[in-house]
């Protein structure tokens, strides 16, 4: 059984998701061991708790740069002997120190289609008002392995959904999240769990079976 650690900013209906896969059986091999904010005070602790999932807050704003919040996360993770550390809506690019310690063990849920609106400032609903202003037609998201560039690692699953003419930011991210996210992150983290991801020239392949 493979421990779980998420690491969250905000309301947390990847967690939520990710819970309920654990309780419904959809994750397979693996539980959710503890949930790490970097912000005090958010909805996504509170799903944890009702969840009697134990709660770490490493508040972003109690040091000073990347380097020193990174190896405060790492040095959590260590101690709870993590085997997938899953960043659900977790605001924060982590500095190598975590990322090189990590590797292939970290699994992100992006909201857009990478390569396409990712890397450094997009994020959250400013991905999808840049998807909008783009005027794409389809949009959706990506999971994929974290490495020492942001949205950059291997893609393990990506699911699309269709732009309609009326959609303003909040109604495409609802869409993405409704039909990609809290489908396709549950997948990857058991297909993780499960050791039915494998990794050739930095790429990852899936057995779906
Ligand atoms: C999700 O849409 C997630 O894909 C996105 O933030 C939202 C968090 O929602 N993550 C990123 O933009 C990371 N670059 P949640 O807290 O309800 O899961």
């Amino acid at each position: 059984m493979k421990n779980i650690c998420v690491l969250v900013s905000g309301g947390g209906t990847n967690l939520q998701a990710l819970i309920d896969a654990e309780r419904n059986g959809t994750i397979k091999n693996g539980r959710i061991t503890c949930v790490i904010s970097s912000k005090d005070g958010v909805f996504a602790l509170e799903r944890a708790k009702k969840a009697d999932i134990p709660t770490v807050v490493i508040p972003r704003k109690d040091y000073s740069d990347s380097v020193a919040y990174s190896m405060a996360i790492k040095d959590e993770l260590d101690r709870q002997k993590a085997d997938l550390v899953v960043l659900a809506g977790f605001m924060t690019i982590l500095d190598e120190c975590v990322t090189k310690a990590y590797s292939y063990r970290i699994i992100n849920v992006h909201p857009a289609l990478i390569p396409s609106f990712c890397g450094e400032g997009f994020y959250g609903i400013k991905v999808h008002e840049k998807a909008l202003e783009y005027g794409v037609k389809i949009s959706g998201a990506t999971i994929h392995f974290v490495n020492e560039e942001a949205d950059a690692g291997a893609i393990i699953l990506q699911g699309t959904v269709n732009v309609e003419n009326d959609d303003t930011p909040e109604i495409l991210q609802k869409r993405i999240m409704e039909n990609v996210e809290w489908k396709l992150l549950p997948k990857a983290v058991s297909l993780f769990c499960e050791d039915r991801i494998t990794i050739k020239n930095d790429k990852a392949f899936v057995d779906l079976k």
